[in-house]
């Protein structure tokens, strides 16, 4: 029997609220600004995957999500491997008794445990997850931080999922992109009651994906210069010191005001991206109604590149703001009572729920 060895880990979702967007280096994806995450609990959202390699497999590399074959020969995934390859050529190269792993086919299987076609930042978990059940295979001596300057390169956001907690990514300057790496903030345990409820307003696969839209928004967006060049700066600031004083009300701020100029941004771009629909916007509506009737902001709203909404907000606040949202929409089955609970949400709901606040 040919040797076989393998290598498991689980990564899990980060969803932004200083959003990545735009590109000064398409090939190394490199970002135009640095940008900050929450990482969601892995019971809600993760990726599993299992790397292994063996000079008995078929020659090329191999990866399986959720059950079907992807493309591996695309040049995002093609740098993961070589990165993660030269590194243990390296550890080959200086001991002749290490197995010569790095030369073996490479077979990846990846399982999601959340519904890919909803759209939820799968990318992020799947290039996290990669990138760490592949280096502990090849056991590589790489901290988080060098891994995620590897995953970056696979998608920018994956960076931010190497880390728990609340996780920046620092835009860098090198040209070569070796300072553009994720760093934590602080981990989970500084400030453990942050929830987040997930909306799910369409599973649909989104229209305009990320890159593409990211590159447009670049070329044709008046307002992205200033967004990228201050408004981001000034609120990376802000942001790590809300984490820091675990002030939600001033998180809440920086965090619907990041993704309204992010969507603003999208909107600007020429041809217009819409990402946001009714649903939406009825659930921008709701999170204001919960506001003004707490008197201070208690919940906050934020998308990425679609319509669903991630809501977060603190745990002593989840009957006024999960359980509005929940009452009205009923739960998602299996989804229920678990950190960030995820409900799926249709326009009448997000209307009735409005009403209701
Ligand atoms: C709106 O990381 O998916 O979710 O680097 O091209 O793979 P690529 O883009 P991707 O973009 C994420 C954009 C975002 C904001 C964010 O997560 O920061």
């Amino acid at each position: 029997m040919a040797e076989i060895h393998r290598a498991s880990t689980t990564a899990p979702v980060n969803i932004a609220v200083i959003k990545y967007w735009g590109k000064r280096d398409p090939k190394l994806n490199l970002p135009t600004n640095s940008s900050l995450s929450v990482t969601l609990s892995q019971s809600d959202l993760r990726t599993h995957t299992t790397a292994s390699c063996s000079p008995a497999y078929p020659s090329s590399d191999t990866l399986l999500l959720n059950g079907s074959s992807q493309d591996v020969t695309g040049a995002r995934t093609q740098a993961c491997f070589r990165e993660l390859r030269a590194l243990r050529k390296s550890i080959e190269d200086a001991d002749s008794s290490a197995p010569k792993l790095s030369s073996y086919p490479l077979k990846i299987v990846s399982e999601n445990n959340f519904p890919t076609a909803a759209g939820l930042a799968s990318s992020a978990a799947g290039f996290a997850a990669l990138v760490r059940a592949i280096a502990n295979l090849y056991e590589l001596p790489a901290s988080p931080t060098e891994l995620s300057r590897i995953a970056r390169q696979g998608s920018g956001s994956a960076c931010r999922s190497l880390f728990g907690g609340y996780v920046g990514w620092e835009q860098g300057a090198a040209a070569d992109g070796s300072d553009s790496v994720a760093f934590q903030v602080a981990p989970a345990s500084h400030w453990p009651d942050m929830r987040a409820l997930i909306l799910v307003a369409s599973a649909a696969k989104k229209d305009v994906s990320s890159t593409s839209g990211m590159q447009t928004t670049v070329a044709t967006s008046s307002l992205f210069a200033s967004r990228a060049a201050e408004t981001v700066p000034r609120r990376m600031k802000e942001m790590q010191n809300a984490v820091q004083d675990k002030d939600f009300e001033a998180f809440g701020k920086v965090t619907m005001m990041d993704s309204n100029s992010f969507h603003a941004t999208c909107l600007d771009t020429y041809p217009p991206i819409f990402y946001l629909n009714d649903t939406s916007r009825a659930a921008i509506k709701v999170v204001e109604a919960i506001n003004t009737a707490a008197g201070k902001i208690i919940a906050a709203y934020t998308f990425d590149a679609g319509p669903n909404a991630v809501i977060y907000y603190l745990e002593e606040n989840e009957k006024k703001v999960a359980g509005l949202f929940k009452a009205a929409l009923g739960e998602k089955d299996g989804w229920a009572g678990q950190r960030g609970d995820a409900v799926e949400a249709n326009g009448d709901a997000l209307e009735k729920a409005k009403a209701e606040a």
